[in-house]
């Protein structure tokens, strides 16, 4: 992770980094405790030891690698747009940077966006039930893997969904 801050919420384009100023960053540590965002950085190497720790301790023995940039994904241009959706899933979803660049947005306690810079190396886990959204950087490229525990559902349901199982568990949790 380059950073995590809170999003000024211009109207300017998407992949730019939306600082406030002065910028109001957000530590490892808060975005652990206040939102539950897990995170690690790793070597960005697809065999890393302790990638194959974790997932071994938590189960992840799905994987996949998914490359987004324009001339790779095909369907980009419908791809991002739903990527950048407000959504919750039912499941964590855990990505680990192989290349290139992006942003992870997550809704804080007060429903404001937290922004997480990611790049390789870094291993990202947002709990399931969390709003959140993802966009690339003017670099337009971004390789990830995505893990899962058993078969993935990448399912995006979108806001509002309040009602939605893993959206009211993940409120209790955060709310205790
Ligand atoms: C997503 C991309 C980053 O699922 O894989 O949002
Ligand atoms: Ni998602």
């Amino acid at each position: 992770m380059v950073g995590a801050w809170t999003m000024n919420e211009t109207a300017e384009d998407q992949r730019l980094p939306h600082m406030t100023d002065p910028p109001q960053f957000v530590t490892l540590e808060d975005l652990k405790a206040k939102v539950g965002v897990l995170y690690w950085k790793l070597s960005g190497e697809p065999d890393d030891s302790q990638l194959a720790k974790i997932r071994a301790e938590r189960g992840y023995n799905y994987v996949d690698t998914i490359d987004i940039a324009p001339d790779k994904l095909p369907d980009y241009d419908k791809k991002l747009k739903m990527f950048f959706e407000e959504h919750i899933h039912s499941d964590e979803e855990i990505r680990y940077i192989l290349a290139g660049s992006g942003y992870f947005d997550v809704r804080d306690r007060n429903d404001k966006w937290i922004r997480i810079q990611c790049e390789k190396g870094d291993l990202l886990i947002l709990p399931a039930g969390i709003y959140h959204r993802f966009t690339l950087d003017e670099k337009n490229y971004i390789k990830v893997n995505r893990l899962f525990v058993g078969n993935p559902v990448w399912t995006p349901i979108n806001r509002p969904c309040e009602n939605h199982p893993s959206r009211v568990n993940y409120v209790q949790k955060a709310a205790s």
